[in-house]
């Protein structure tokens, strides 16, 4: 009888227990000689930095350490895809196998996601030839399976990796979607963000640490509604004002020092630096945090005085910064919903009550600021 073999592929970022629910489930149908784990080996994120491939060797050989004993034994990690540090698509390592294992019969599982994209997968056909392919759908799938497709016995809890890099950098729940000592590994290193939550809680105050808090997380559910990258939007509400662990005297000491490119710079140092902030938070975002990405440093940068241009996210963050959940002032109820329905029409409606209150209280109010909210009522 031909041996037997499982396949899980991945980047496992991080492995979670919808990843163990399906590899038990398989195991259990199947009862496979040997289970192979393919770590895939992925280019960096854009948005929500994501663990290097070594940590998610790590975090993977944790989750199989509290597999059941009997299935625990018979798995292995494959690192070529890991090690060739390139993108390897799935039919190059089931060939591989293949030619190492010539008797196999293979066996590879996926989860719903994989399943409903698995026709833009490289060469659906060999891929259908060299396996027969699972799934573990789950609760409420409706989608029907792909052709030659096989549905798991049993409902798999409905978690993704990203969904877990979203809610860690935003101090959402995410311990309970991962085993234990996943979770101890994600905590231990710092990943996906942590380390910057670290390090604003620590510099910010709480107020403002709160503040940051809730922006991140509208901004992720306004991405969300709005098509928009949600782990950019993250990164881009988390830093907003990591700047504003400065004084108004550090902000323009630091704005000289660092050459720091704010439109008008000499009249918001004289009249008004704490609006140096933005600017200066772009700036702590790339040279403290690494983060090199222009459209999540261009939304930062613009997320109180706005620009002559602005991107969608730009756009995103600066309505996000104002209808955030901590904005309890009258009106704001209004404009969080108005948020979610219409973005323009919220950055208008915010520019308006920016102008009005300016207006009542006598202050100064950038040019920048000015020109955009007198082309939003064009
Ligand atoms: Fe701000
Ligand atoms: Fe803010």
């Amino acid at each position: 009888m031909p041996e037997r073999i499982l396949i899980m592929g991945g980047s496992f970022d991080p492995p979670h227990k919808g990843h163990r629910a399906l590899l038990m489930a398989a195991a259990r149908e199947l009862a496979p000689e040997a289970v192979v784990l393919a770590p895939a080996f992925q280019a960096p994120l854009k948005g929500l930095p994501g663990a290097p491939a070594g940590v998610r060797v790590a975090m993977l050989r944790a989750l199989v350490s509290g597999l059941p004993k009997g299935l625990r034994k018979r798995c292995s990690l494959d690192l070529s895809e890991v090690r060739s540090r390139r993108k390897v698509y799935t039919v190059e390592t089931l060939r591989r196998l293949a030619r190492r294992h010539p008797q196999a019969e293979f066996h590879f599982v996926v989860g719903s996601d994989s399943a409903a994209s698995f026709h833009r997968w490289r060469d659906p056909k060999a891929l259908r030839r060299l396996a027969c392919w699972w799934v573990g759908a789950r609760p409420g799938a409706q989608a029907p399976l792909p052709p030659g497709f096989h549905r798991l016995p049993g409902r798999f809890p409905d978690i993704s990796s990203t969904d877990i890099r979203l809610a860690a950098a935003t101090a959402g729940k995410w311990r309970k979607l991962v085993p234990k000592p996943v979770a101890a590994l994600i905590r231990g290193r710092k990943l996906y963000g942590l380390h910057i939550l670290k390090e604003l809680e620590a510099t910010l105050k709480d107020s403002r640490f709160q503040h940051t808090l809730a922006v991140a997380s509208i901004a992720v559910r306004l991405a969300e509604r709005h098509g928009l990258d949600r782990q950019k939007a993250a990164l881009a509400g988390l830093l907003h004002d990591c700047g504003r662990c400065m004084t108004p005297k550090q902000m323009v000491a630091r704005a000289r020092a660092w050459k720091v490119l704010a439109p008008r710079r000499e009249d918001l140092i004289r009249r008004a630096p704490k609006l140096l902030h933005s600017y200066l938070s772009a700036e702590l975002s790339r040279r403290r945090f690494g983060v090199d990405d222009p459209e999540i440093l261009s939304a930062v940068r613009k997320h109180t005085l706005g620009g002559a241009t602005m991107s969608p996210l730009d756009r995103l963050l600066y309505v996000a910064d104002a209808v955030s959940e901590d904005r309890t002032h009258p009106g704001a109820a209004g404009l969080r919903s108005l948020a979610f329905r219409d973005l323009d029409a919220a950055l208008a409606a915010c520019l308006e009550a920016k102008v009005a209150h300016a207006r009542s209280a006598g202050s100064w109010l950038h040019p920048l600021s000015h020109s955009l909210w007198a082309r939003t009522r064009r």
